[in-house]
């Protein structure tokens, strides 16, 4: 894995989003993978101010993303198909039919879950992938388990996982245990994987992703068998290594 040490978020978004601009300007048609979550919304807000003072086009992406919470329709102010419009393709000047985000509430979970990884698998796998890390080591919502677990599914979330996202959720009662999320092979099979990495709170997720065994309950030390992910972390996320 390549590491890029940067002085902070500001300039963890910049980087992470001079990498996705170059992407959309050298293949105009790139399939995007996504994620949401508080630590891409500085490179999606760089990514809105090329758009729209450097004319960066979107017109011909399509989007992946990761995962949203089981029971939140599109609409719903929390769901992660909102948090997106709302953060980025608003925005810019993409199609949003060619934007991909699982369905909260689907009418048949196993179909939408297996139609998932066939559109993604039928347009070729990611070119380029955005991660973000969780404090307990998941990646999209693959908490620690026994196994990596190759497709998407619905999965509970960790207490601490619904502790760490409850800050975005007025009523407390009202936040899912439950999330649909991409699996391993989805990740796996992009061809660049960018993980974003923020904050004292991620450094022992971070330490354990870089230099642990790749061991399921770490679930981003898979990524240490990818040939090609670029690591982009501040000072405070690197202050373990
Ligand atoms: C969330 C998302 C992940 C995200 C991670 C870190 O729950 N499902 O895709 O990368 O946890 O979130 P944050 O960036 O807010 O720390």
């Amino acid at each position: 894995m390549k590491l890029v040490e940067v002085l902070d978020y500001e300039a963890l978004s910049l980087h992470a989003a001079a990498i996705i601009a170059n992407q959309v300007r050298n293949k105009p048609n790139s399939v995007l993978g996504l994620a949401t979550g508080s630590t891409p919304l500085g490179c999606y807000k760089e990514l809105v101010r090329q758009h729209q003072e450097e004319g960066l086009d979107f017109s011909q992406i399509t989007t992946f993303n990761l995962d949203e919470y089981y029971g939140l329709a599109p609409n719903h102010r929390n769901s992660y198909r909102h948090y997106m419009n709302h953060y980025f393709f608003n925005h810019i000047n993409i199609d949003k039919k060619r934007t991909h985000i699982p369905s909260g509430v689907p009418q048949d979970l196993i179909a939408e879950c297996r139609d998932y990884d066939q559109r993604a698998s039928d347009i070729g796998g990611m070119d380029c992938q955005i991660l973000g890390l969780g404090s307990t080591g998941h990646i999209a919502f693959n908490e620690p388990s026994p196994s990596f677990e190759p497709f998407t599914r619905l999965v509970d979330l960790d207490e601490s996982t619904i502790q760490a996202n409850g800050h975005y959720f007025k009523i407390e009662n009202t936040i899912p245990r439950q999330a649909i999320t991409v699996g391993m092979r989805f990740i796996l099979n992009s061809r660049a994987i960018l993980l974003l990495v923020s904050s004292d709170k991620k450094a022992q997720a971070l330490e354990r992703t870089l230099n642990g065994t790749v061991d399921p309950m770490v679930p981003a030390s898979i990524l240490q068998l990818h040939p090609n992910v670029t690591v982009i972390a501040d000072k405070e996320a690197l202050s373990m290594l």
